[in-house]
């Protein structure tokens, strides 16, 4: 999704804002733009495609400018070109803007009977003519930008520059992120953190209807009212070096070889394996338990909560729904006072689960936010909180974030158990999760027989993934790894419900991913396997290095080790569709970090 990154300093900024900006290409985009000032004057720049386009024009054309701001965009009103790149330019206004203008028709209309003319389809643009109206009218910059926000309904981080001030940079947010960075000759601000961390770590948080002024010795905000407002800056401990790549091909590669270190410090921060405790410092000690609890969130985050109501159930007894974020928010959910409302998503940013949680809100409920990002949003609004500690995951795929959300749901599993006073099932969970970091090794040392297996399937243009129980949604999961980065059409389904339909598809050219691995469910997968067996399919299966009938059955093995708990299955199942479809994408030759028309955090509805 669209990226931000602007600075005013005491030297030439563009080189800061175009690393920033590469710290934001995870998050996916179609082109890229930057607005500074030369000889006094407001100078744009914009190209379509890949950052090192618009890098390779500055390398040409070298510009020195003390203030600038540079954008990445991933198009939502107009399709991705030069013209609709931000930053957006009207008479000596550029404004770049994260978010969605609603009422952008509307007040477009209005501008143009004024004389106006606009020169791309964005809804952004009506800013830049709005703060030129005001500017015109005789406000003071700030003043204008806030005059001309009060006409907007919608969501936005902006950052501005104004001809006539080249030493100041206005930012101002509703609903979309954004972060001030406090350096020495320097302010900077961006859309997230990994674009200020490697020139400051001391970085504060833009609020909601916050305004702000920056130069390169202050950073000043204001409230929507302009009252001055005063917050200081914190350091962050965080380690530029975590996102790097460190010598993998890819961030995803990376990242699924972090799992085991991901789920470790993960179930550390919150479970003592000596004493037994679970200690949640995010939950409030007189938090209520419910009776009923829903889970919202959206792609693989959804996914993680369906695997998280097989264990909040089996733990607590708490009957649980599951819902899409995007479909909950729109559906009048019957939720009471009494439930209790969790909310996960890697990024904390996630437009629809926010608003699934301001629902939630209107109606009582508590909630409890699951993020992998402290500073955001969702995690911030929430009345409880488990962060996940995976590290900062780049690619776009969620690898690492999946793993811990599944070890922070059985996190909150146990620690509803111990108030429940369920000792036993608390003890055997918390020996269980302490042997899946050393569990998941072993898994991802048959990588290299993935990688040949990869090979052989990744001329298939469709895939069926079939699982039961709390593998069921594991199956959901590894066919939109799949389908993400392969764009290989893949359909996850539970395994009995295949003869209701699916069964039809099967033939010698639909490659079949069965995790039939030894549980309670062990022998009815096994007989779902037989029937997809008889229909010629090419199966891989995920099974159970027990298992010493499997082997002579399919055409491809991953295999987990024996005797893992069950609660644990989900979380080594993953790892072997994980690698499946980065080697089948990779061999492909896709864009594995930044799948096309995907972004790492979806901002907009
Ligand atoms: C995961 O691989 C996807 N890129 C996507 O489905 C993601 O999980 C979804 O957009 C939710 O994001 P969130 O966890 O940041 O809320």
């Amino acid at each position: 999704m669209c990226g931000i990154v602007a600075a005013t300093g005491t030297d030439n900024v563009i080189p800061m804002i175009l690393e920033g900006l590469q710290k934001l290409e995870y998050r996916g985009y179609d082109s890229a733009g930057i607005a500074y000032f030369e000889n006094q004057k407001i100078g744009v720049l914009k190209e379509v495609g890949k950052l090192s386009r618009l890098a390779e024009k500055l390398r040409t054309s070298p510009v020195h400018s003390p203030t600038a701001i540079g954008h990445t965009r991933w198009a939502t009103h107009g399709k991705p070109s030069t013209i609709n790149s931000h930053p957006h330019y009207y008479e000596g206004v550029a404004v770049i803007h994260n978010g969605i203008i609603e009422n952008y028709a509307e007040l477009k209309q209005k501008i143009i009977a004024q004389g106006h003319v606009f020169s791309s389809q964005t809804d952004t643009e009506v800013i830049s003519h709005l703060i030129a109206n005001g500017l015109k009218a005789g406000h003071a910059p700030l003043e204008a930008i806030s005059k001309a926000l009060e006409l907007c309904r919608g969501t936005w981080a902006i950052a501005v520059l104004i001809q006539g001030y080249d030493h100041q940079v206005w930012l101002a947010r509703k609903g979309s992120p954004l972060f001030i960075g406090s350096g020495s000759g320097f302010h900077l601000a961006a859309s997230d953190i990994p674009a200020i961390l490697p020139f400051t770590q001391r970085i504060l948080s833009l609020q909601d209807h916050e305004l702000a002024e920056l130069t390169s010795t202050g950073a000043q905000l204001f409230s929507s009212d302009l009252h001055p407002v005063t917050r200081s800056f914190k350091t962050i401990a965080y380690n530029p070096l975590m996102a790097e790549k460190e010598g993998y091909k890819h961030y995803m590669l990376k990242e699924i070889f972090e799992q085991p270190r991901a789920v470790y410090n993960t179930l550390t921060a919150y479970l003592n394996h000596e004493d037994y405790q679970v200690r949640v410092p995010g939950i409030p000690e007189d938090f209520p338990l419910p009776d009923k609890i829903h889970i919202v969130a959206c792609g693989t985050s959804y996914y993680a909560g369906l695997v998280g109501k097989f264990y909040l159930e089996a733990a607590t007894r708490i009957p649980v729904e599951v819902e899409i974020a995007s479909e909950f928010r729109y559906r009048d959910p019957i939720v009471l006072p009494s439930h209790l409302v969790i909310a996960i998503s890697q990024s904390g940013e996630t437009a629809d689960t926010l608003a699934a949680i301001a629902i939630a809100r209107q109606k009582g409920a508590r909630i409890l936010a699951i993020t992998n990002s402290p500073h955001s949003q969702i995690h911030q609004i929430a009345d409880a909180r488990i962060e996940t500690i995976a590290g900062p995951e780049i690619g776009v795929a969620s690898t690492k974030a999946f793993t811990t959300q599944l070890v922070a749901l059985l996190i909150l599993s146990l620690h509803i158990s111990s108030r429940q006073g369920k000792t036993e099932l608390v003890q055997q969970w918390i020996d269980a999760l302490f042997d899946c970091p050393s569990q998941m090794h072993h898994i991802l040392n048959q990588a290299p027989q993935l990688q040949v297996m990869a090979r052989r399937y990744a001329h298939a243009t469709h895939f069926l993934y079939l699982g039961r129980g709390n593998l069921y949604p594991i199956a959901l999961e590894g066919a939109l790894k799949l389908k993400e980065i392969s764009y290989i059409h893949a359909e996850g389904y539970p395994a009995g419900e295949m003869k209701h339909g699916p069964i039809a598809l099967i033939d010698e050219d639909l490659p079949t991913v069965v995790l039939a691995v030894k549980n309670s469910q062990y022998e009815k997968i096994m007989s779902n396997l037989e029937e997809v067996l008889s229909r010629n399919a090419k199966v891989l299966a995920v099974a159970s290095s027990s298992d010493m009938q499997i082997g002579s059955m399919v055409n491809d093995l991953a295999l987990i080790p024996a005797d893992v708990h069950e609660i644990i299955q989900p979380l080594l199942c993953i790892l072997p569709l994980q690698l499946l479809a980065y080697h089948i994408a990779d061999f492909k030759g896709t864009d594995v970090d930044q799948p096309r028309n995907l972004a790492k955090s979806v901002t907009v509805e």
